[in-house]
């Protein structure tokens, strides 16, 4: 599974401006992910079978079975009536969630394909089920809008990163995690202040994000089969993810002003609540957390987030200038990155049983 470039007239497809933005690469949007399947098909799950047994069973049982439906609480939605810079970053917003669902989704349906062993099949089929259920609801949010992301095209027409697998569980372990915090903290944020809940969506969060939460919790059961994956050199690649993941967080979310504004939410208050949640829950595996209250972490964000700026504005400038832009605007970003990278960690004592339940 390649890079395959999109050929609209090859596909003879429509090909609309979501579908478009959804297909575009750059450093923060969504990606494809593929890996090597016959590595990851020899997971033994021995080593933590009562755990995997229990929340194999669970979701087997698929409590949201019947969650992700229009019902009566789907207020409607006057899309015309927004404010046009709240639109424009809402449909974002949705467009790129939708592509992270569905980006899980192919990755697991990929996995359940390929394998073999039954426990990876397994799981990888209930997890590929959530994620198609959740990328679809979005996308009949986006519907509503006559704006669906025309999914089909997108599992031809986006390029798929590959990942070995240990990176594919600090990525996707992270992914899900920082996911149920994310949706979390919005639903707790709304509940609280239900005047700022301009669209029904936020209404699905609570159920939908103890999906992610078990997606997670799957992962931290795969990366305790192997003691080596959280230990050793490994403790760098996961300082890796874990600043990368919570960087481009940081990065997306403050590109995002007018949505937040509409949410009632303060952008750093949000990215370092839900960096707080995720850290609090990645003490299950990991060894250590990153410290985002060290007097360096805010700073450093901030001159990631302005390297992101000067990129773009780079970009839109085109030219030599633009070049010289760009390559100023690159190494900025760099230098933040490793600032926040050499930032010491948090250690921290993991547990024997890893299992978690939602508790936000
Ligand atoms: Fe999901
Ligand atoms: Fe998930």
């Amino acid at each position: 599974m390649n890079a395959v470039s999109p050929d609209l007239h090859e596909t003879g497809e429509a090909v609309n401006e979501t579908t478009r933005m959804a297909t575009q690469e750059t450093l923060l949007n969504p990606r494809f992910y593929t890996t090597d399947f016959d590595e990851m098909d020899r997971i033994d799950v021995t080593p933590v079978r009562k755990d995997w047994d229990a929340l194999l069973a669970e979701m087997k049982s698929d409590p949201n079975k019947g969650h992700f439906k229009k019902n009566a609480d789907w207020d409607a939605v006057d899309w015309q009536g927004m404010d046009p810079g709240l639109r424009a970053e809402f449909i974002d917003f949705l467009v790129s969630s939708c592509t992270a669902e569905f980006s899980g989704c192919v990755l697991y349906k990929e996995m359940k394909r390929r394998g073999r062993n039954p426990d990876i099949c397994e799981l990888f089929s209930y997890m590929s089920r959530d994620e198609a259920r959740h990328a679809g609801f979005i996308n009949d949010a986006l519907r509503e809008a006559g704006i669906a992301v025309n999914l089909g095209f997108l599992t031809k027409a986006k390029k798929y990163t590959y990942f070995r697998p240990k990176f594919i569980y600090y990525a996707t372990y992270l992914s899900e995690k920082i996911g149920y915090a994310r949706y979390i903290t919005i639903f707790r944020h709304l509940e609280a202040h239900p005047e700022h809940r301009f669209h029904p969506i936020f209404k699905w969060f609570r159920e939908w994000c103890n999906d992610e939460f078990r997606h997670g919790e799957a992962f931290a059961l795969l990366m305790k089969t192997d003691p080596k994956l959280t230990s050793g050199v490994n403790r760098w690649w996961i300082k890796f993810f874990l600043t990368a993941v919570y960087s481009t967080m940081w990065v997306r979310d403050h590109a995002r002003e007018d949505f937040h504004r509409a949410l009632g939410v303060d952008i750093d208050w949000y990215d370092q609540e839900v960096f707080r949640k995720t850290s609090e829950i990645s003490k299950q595996v990991f060894p250590f957390t990153l410290d985002i209250d060290s007097p360096r972490w805010k700073p450093a964000m901030r001159r990631m987030e302005a390297a992101f700026v000067g990129m773009d504005a780079a970009k839109r400038r085109g030219g030599i200038a633009g070049w010289f832009g760009r390559m100023a605007a690159g190494a900025k970003g760099a230098a933040a990155f490793l600032s926040l990278y050499t930032i010491p960690v948090v250690p921290n004592t993991v547990p024997a049983n890893p299992r978690l339940q939602p508790a936000y």
